[in-house]
């Protein structure tokens, strides 16, 4: 047991994948992995282990934002040793090249959150993916984008306007966590990345529907598997 995750020793696999919902990792849980057994129910924050083409996977709720993602990255590393870690999430569009449904894959994190800054006293920190993972997952999905996402602590923004220098510098999407879960890599020394499906366009204002989102998330899953497990 940790202080949030409910689970035994050994009872998490050294991979896991981290959807912000808790029940879509129960639904990853039941859709890709055999034998799968729930290891904590802490808050409602799901956790699963069972095995994908016959190696061992956990899927782990994250909830929504670095401070909540932040807890159970830290409890996962330090106190279950876990090696590697996949976010699989959603994402609003930034770039106009991007269209809802579109898979984009963190090669780097900007942020407006206050965690790095207090942590690097005011120096800037540049958070990024495993190089592995981060090859092996565009790899397995040639139509993604490779870029910057950027993670922002609030999802209602109190100034939009600043949202156009992310887009005039490239970045491709914004979402809630990369950031968070990058920095806490780097200093655990273990792997991370974040892929994203497109569910909303900050832009054009397109959105996508509840089955969409779950066809695409699936498509996620499968190549956040193959990366993980360098398959
Ligand atoms: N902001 C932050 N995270 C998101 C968004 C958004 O607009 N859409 C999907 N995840």
């Amino acid at each position: 047991m940790s202080t949030h995750i409910g689970a035994g020793a050994g009872a998490i696999a050294p991979f896991v994948l981290l959807p912000g919902d808790p029940l879509r990792a129960r639904w990853i849980a039941e859709t890709f992995l055999d034998d799968a057994v729930c290891y904590s129910e802490v808050r409602g924050m799901l956790g699963f282990t069972g095995t994908w083409r016959g190696r061992p996977v956990s899927v782990q709720g994250s909830g929504m934002g670095q401070p909540s993602m932040a807890i159970y990255v830290n409890e996962l590393f330090r106190d279950y040793d876990v090696q590697t870690i996949v976010r699989v999430g959603s994402c609003g569009a930034l770039s106009e090249r991007l269209r809802v449904r579109d898979v984009v894959i963190a090669s780097g994190a900007c942020t407006d959150s206050s965690m790095n800054r207090i942590t690097f006293e005011g120096l800037d920190f540049a958070p990024v993916a495993d190089f592995a993972l981060l090859r092996d997952a565009a790899a397995a999905a040639p139509d993604a984008h490779v870029g910057l996402v950027y993670s922002s602590d609030s999802f209602y923004a109190s100034r939009p306007e600043l949202l156009t220098r992310m887009v005039e510098h490239g970045v491709l999407a914004i979402e809630m966590e990369a950031s968070g879960l990058y920095t806490l890599a780097a200093r655990f020394g273990r792997r991370a990345l974040a892929i994203c499906t497109v569910s909303d366009h900050i832009v054009t204002g397109e959105e996508t529907t509840a089955q969409e989102r779950e066809q695409t998330f699936g498509a996620m899953v499968e190549v956040a598997l193959r990366a993980g497990l360098g398959d």
